[in-house]
């Protein structure tokens, strides 16, 4: 998703029909909210209803058993995404888990649609998450870069959504993958041959109604934009990466990313077993909000709606201080006597998403929502961790050189990728 932004009227959609169709189920009559790779827009009262969302897309809830267990099977603790129920969403995690509790190998996959220079950081929250799991599980993670989505839908040239893509790709190798385990790929460089073959096989059983139920195209869209969902499709296969696996390495690939990119993994869930592949697993996260709140808009166009991975510890200070959706009273008095409201504040969402300590969050939790902390003591710390984030961010991002992007992206086997 370009922008978190759930009033967001897309400039290349002009008329998205307010339903979707779950290949894997029924069709739905939807009303109001609207998630879709390109759009994100909230119920009437202007939020996302995940409960609903998942019933809409037929995807299963992340519940604590689910995330005891991998706390156990892994030896290490769940990661406060899984934990703290942002990843709140998945479809066969648990079927993945069996495997690999029967010793089988699957693989990771991810990506990123490179329009703009710079990430805010609820990109960084998939990769974060891939991290850990990489780490965990000791699997290899393939990132695609689509650099031929963004040069369609944001109308860049083929050489600036290029050269976007290998700038991102800093970032993403900024976030600490390790390159014995990790293909980077951008689909202009990467796209032919075995992976080729499977978008053909995959675009024969997606009719055009049925991608536009999912997608919500109309005839006002260019025919690129129709074909390009087996391009994000195909790399749920191993057979798309002859460098990285045998032919009968028939692995199970999970995809840990928001639930904005759900409808490409519908359609690939649908398509996999009439094409003789496994069906993709997914673990999917709600959206890391805009700083005016969740019903706000976080997008390129408006800087202070996110902190940004550049942004000086400086900015950070300004927009967290200027711009943060405080649920807390409006005078000392009132706050004292009623609490913060902690389910519209910001401060708080945020602390939720980056602050490790489960005791610290909880405190803080409890003396702000009973008025004994002020908002501007939340911020205050919320400025020193995301402070510290960024900072971190960007003294790794200004190590990666362009030879490390090469090695991260040459077509090469990854021999240590289960190790
Ligand atoms: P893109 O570039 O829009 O987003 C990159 C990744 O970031 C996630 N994301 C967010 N997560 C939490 N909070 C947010 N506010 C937020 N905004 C974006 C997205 O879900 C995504 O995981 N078409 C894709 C690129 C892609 C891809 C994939 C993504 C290709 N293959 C496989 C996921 C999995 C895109 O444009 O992502």
């Amino acid at each position: 998703m370009e922008e978190l932004n759930q009033n967001y009227q897309p400039k290349t959609l002009p008329s998205i029909p307010t339903f979707s169709a779950d290949m894997e189920g029924k069709s739905h009559e939807e009303e109001g909210q609207i998630v879709t790779p390109w759009q994100v827009t909230g119920d009437k009262s202007g939020k996302i209803d995940y409960d609903k969302l998942i019933d809409k897309f037929g995807c299963q809830r992340v519940d604590q058993s689910l995330v005891d267990r991998v706390a156990r099977v892994t030896g290490r603790p769940a990661h406060v995404f899984l934990r703290r129920g942002i990843f709140f969403s998945h479809r066969d995690f648990d079927e993945v888990l069996d495997l690999y509790e029967r010793g089988e190998k699957f693989y990771l996959y991810t990506g990123r649609g490179p329009s703009s220079e710079a990430l805010h950081l609820g990109h960084l929250v998939p990769f974060m998450f891939n991290k850990y799991l990489q780490d965990a599980f000791k699997v290899p993670l393939l990132i695609q870069l689509t650099d031929d989505e963004k040069c369609m839908w944001k109308n860049l040239s083929v050489e600036e959504s290029k050269r976007l893509a290998r700038e991102n790709a800093k970032d993403i190798i900024a976030c600490g993958f390790d390159v014995s385990k990790t293909f980077i790929f951008s689909d202009f460089d990467y796209v032919g041959g075995s992976f080729y073959k499977n978008m053909v096989k995959i675009g024969k059983c997606v009719t055009y109604n049925k991608v536009l139920g999912i997608f919500g195209f109309n005839g006002e869209d260019h025919i690129g934009k129709v074909s390009f969902p087996p391009v994000q499709a195909a790399p749920s296969f191993p057979s798309s990466f002859p460098h990285l696996f045998s032919a009968k390495d028939n692995f199970r690939s999970l995809i840990a990313c928001a639930i904005d990119q759900d409808p490409y993994f519908r359609m690939t869930r649908d398509v996999a077993p009439r094409i003789g592949c496994r069906k993709p697993a997914l673990l999917e996260s709600s959206f890391f909000p805009a700083l005016q709140g969740e019903t706000g808009k976080m997008s390129a166009s408006d800087p202070n709606s996110a902190i940004y991975v550049t942004d000086s510890a400086k900015d950070i200070k300004n927009k967290v201080n200027r711009y943060a959706f405080s649920g807390g009273q409006d005078s000392i008095e009132n706050h004292r006597k009623f609490g913060a409201n902690l389910e519209v504040d910001i401060p708080i969402k945020y602390l939720g998403f980056f602050l490790d300590d489960d005791a610290e969050l909880e405190h803080i939790r409890t003396e702000y929502g009973a008025g004994r902390m002020l908002t501007g003591e939340v911020k205050q710390r919320l400025i020193e961790v995301l402070t510290e984030i960024v900072e971190n961010h960007r003294s790794a991002r200004a190590a990666v050189t362009d030879e490390m992007v090469d090695a991260f992206m040459a077509v090469r086997p990854l021999p240590n990728m289960f190790s």
